[in-house]
């Protein structure tokens, strides 16, 4: 059987990381997919770098138009951020027909509503699990796991630079400076980490829920946006004096006027359970009017939990674009195949 092919623009922090996840667990992956993935192409600014890490076998280039237009293959994925270059990719990507896979929530929030209708038309399919609250299937979990539900509201820590920021300065009296500098080291931080302390980020994020959430257009300039970057120290320490904890959250939910949209550093009980999530854990609660409460909780940031979220959806599109009609795709528990044996111990 053919392997899906696979163009990867980008590698840095998330990009390496896909490439590992896709090698380490070829085999698991394979077998969900119904398909191999393979990577076969990628566009990088850094050609001698990017070959030590893939070697010879996949082709380098720093044109990703190149890569997208490459009769073979199925599945381009955007992970070199920014709104310029990957928004002319991704849209060529889509008139060649591919599909596409993208972290990118800065690009979505701006210019999904184009991006989502040239796809619809052309038939494609665009996949951004990996673009909000990073490994965290926070987008699966509303498009599939709640979809019966009328969704009331959703509140979120969907930036983990800014929490890991926030936990730093309580936990370890950092400075913010300092604190930022560790985020940014540990590859949780945008390129422009301004981004994530004026609440950009988690408001580029926020549209993107709120349009799965609610079936709206994507909305990012309707987002009331306020960073953490005027917090001090002395605020935290007041707030946990009166058992309070501060988070940046990203909110939305619907009023008898509309939809409202809104990113600000919020005052959280410290017994309620979105006021322990500490460092670049993300955390989400969305409350559907069938369900009640939900709570999704995870890393929201860095190399291999945003992979995570970026092979889950090559294996969502091989396994709805690609797999073979004679290939049963496990849906179970078990999967026949090489772990049926695998002996089960007496406890
Ligand atoms: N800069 C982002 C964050 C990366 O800190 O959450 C993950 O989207």
């Amino acid at each position: 059987m053919n392997s899906v092919k696979v163009g990867l623009l980008g590698l840095g922090v998330v990009g390496g990381g896909t490439w590992k996840v896709l090698v380490q667990n070829a085999e698991e992956i394979a077998r969900r997919a119904g398909r191999k993935i393979e990577v076969v192409a990628v566009a990088v600014r850094n050609v001698e770098k990017a070959r030590a890490l893939v070697g010879d076998q996949v082709y380098v280039t720093q044109d990703g138009l190149e890569i997208v237009r490459r009769p073979d293959i199925d599945i381009v994925v955007e992970l070199v951020g920014g709104e310029t270059v990957a928004r002319e990719w991704v849209m060529e990507a889509i008139v060649q027909g591919k599909h596409v896979v993208t972290a990118n929530k800065a690009l979505l929030a701006k210019h999904g509503n184009e991006i989502f209708d040239a796809a619809h038309k052309k038939g494609t399919m665009v996949a951004f699990e990996a673009a909000v609250a990073g490994g965290i299937p926070i987008v699966k979990a509303i498009r599939e796991g709640l979809t019966a539900n009328r969704i009331q509201w959703l509140a979120g820590i969907i930036n983990g630079t800014t929490n890991y920021i926030l936990s730093e300065m309580r936990l370890k009296g950092l400075s913010f400076n300092e604190a930022l500098a560790d985020a940014q080291r540990l590859g949780y931080a945008e390129a422009d980490p301004t981004f994530d302390i004026e609440g950009v980020d988690a408001a580029h994020k926020l549209s993107l829920l709120a349009s799965l959430a609610f079936g709206i257009p994507v909305q990012f300039s309707k987002v009331h946006t306020e960073g953490i970057t005027t917090l001090a120290k002395e605020d935290i320490a007041h707030a946990e004096r009166l058992s309070y904890r501060i988070k940046l959250l990203g909110i939305t939910r619907r009023t008898s006027q509309g939809i409202e949209l809104r990113v600000h550093p919020t005052l959280i009980p410290i017994e309620r359970l979105l006021a322990s999530v500490e460092g670049a854990m993300n955390a989400v609660q969305v409350q559907g009017d069938i369900v009640g409460p939900t709570l999704y909780y995870g890393q929201g940031a860095g190399e291999m939990p945003t992979a995570s979220a970026v092979v889950a959806d090559l294996v969502d599109v091989t396994r709805l674009q690609f797999a073979d009609p004679g290939h049963q795709v496990p849906h179970l528990a078990f999967q026949p195949g090489s772990m049926a044996d695998t002996p089960v111990l007496d406890m």
